[in-house]
């Protein structure tokens, strides 16, 4: 898409190719029919987010590759997450691609219920499961906001955990060494003489009814295994509060994500699996997204 670099003469008469960065946020801005992101792209293949310094500077040539690949795959419906591989999660910088879920502003609120139970509870030594980590967004938010949690974090999928080993990585060691990430379902993945230690169990699990109807977006781009639960929504959240009332401390809790629609069956559920106080909390739109079942 740069085939219209402008083309100016030096004194000598040599042709000279000179594009700043402005130059090519124009054409992305008119590929894409949209400003925000061709910022991004262009902070992407810039390597800056000096946004107005950046615009006047030169467009090194090993960048025009990158930058046209970048666009031509959000032109052809690309989530912009996964083109530009990395993503804001509260405080987190993520790498992410087509191999886990895009870490949702929703996720970012469960991460905060989650570690106000970790003061509530106020450990010397918090124990942390995250089950179903994907990019790890949730594991590793706790470990680097809580300085004394140890989170152990699962999923089935290899290839997510090829992705949260990678962010594992960029959290500096720290917070890392209290990380650990495990293959495997839910709880099996987990130590056996974890059982009926952990102070928190959070996770945000798959919970889309098989026969919903999403966006293309999502359905073509993101993982099945990370968003379809089973012929209800509900399977793998069952699956989760069940497990964890056996899992937990006394006074632990467990903090998982849900579809505003399924609040009273994961109500019920969560009282089936004999938590004496369940609570579901808003997003930060209002809606129902977070169960919080205590011991
Ligand atoms: C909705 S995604 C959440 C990813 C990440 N925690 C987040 O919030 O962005 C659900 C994750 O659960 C994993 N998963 C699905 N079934 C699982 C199972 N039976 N045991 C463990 N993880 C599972 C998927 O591979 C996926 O990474």
């Amino acid at each position: 898409m740069t085939e219209q670099e402008p083309e100016v003469r030096q004194a000598s008469g040599a042709p000279q190719v000179v594009l700043t960065w402005r130059h090519l946020y124009t054409l992305a801005t008119e590929r894409l029919g949209s400003d925000v992101e061709a910022r991004r792209i262009v902070e992407r293949a810039s390597g800056r987010d000096v946004w107005l310094a950046v615009l006047d500077e030169h467009v090194p040539e090993r960048a025009i590759p990158f930058f046209d690949e970048m666009v031509e795959r959000r032109a052809a419906g690309e989530p912009l997450q996964y083109v530009l591989q990395r993503w804001g999660f509260r405080t987190l910088d993520l790498f992410v691609d087509q191999r886990v879920l895009i870490p949702r502003p929703e996720t970012e609120v469960v991460v905060e219920v989650a570690i106000r139970e970790l003061r509530r509870i106020d450990a010397h030594r918090a124990l942390v499961a995250d089950l179903g980590t994907g990019s790890g967004a949730i594991a590793l938010s706790i470990a680097v906001e809580v300085p004394n949690a140890h989170v152990w974090a699962t999923d089935t999928s290899e290839d997510a955990l090829t992705v949260a080993r990678a962010n594992l990585a960029g959290i500096g060691s720290p917070a890392a060494v209290r990380v650990r990430m495990l293959q495997g379902r839910w709880f099996t993945a987990l130590p056996g003489a974890f059982r009926g230690q952990f102070d928190v169990v959070v996770s945000n699990p798959p919970y889309i009814a098989e026969q919903e109807v999403l966006p293309s977006e999502v359905v073509d781009w993101e993982p099945r295994s990370a968003l379809i639960a089973g012929p209800q929504g509900t399977e793998a959240i069952a699956e989760v509060v069940q497990g964890a009332a056996e899992w937990l401390a006394p006074a632990g809790a467990a903090v998982v994500e849900i579809a505003p629609h399924q609040a009273a069956d994961v109500r019920a559920l969560a009282h089936d699996a004999g938590f004496a106080n369940v609570d579901i909390r808003p997003d930060l739109t209002g809606r129902a997204r977070v169960l919080v079942a205590r011991r």
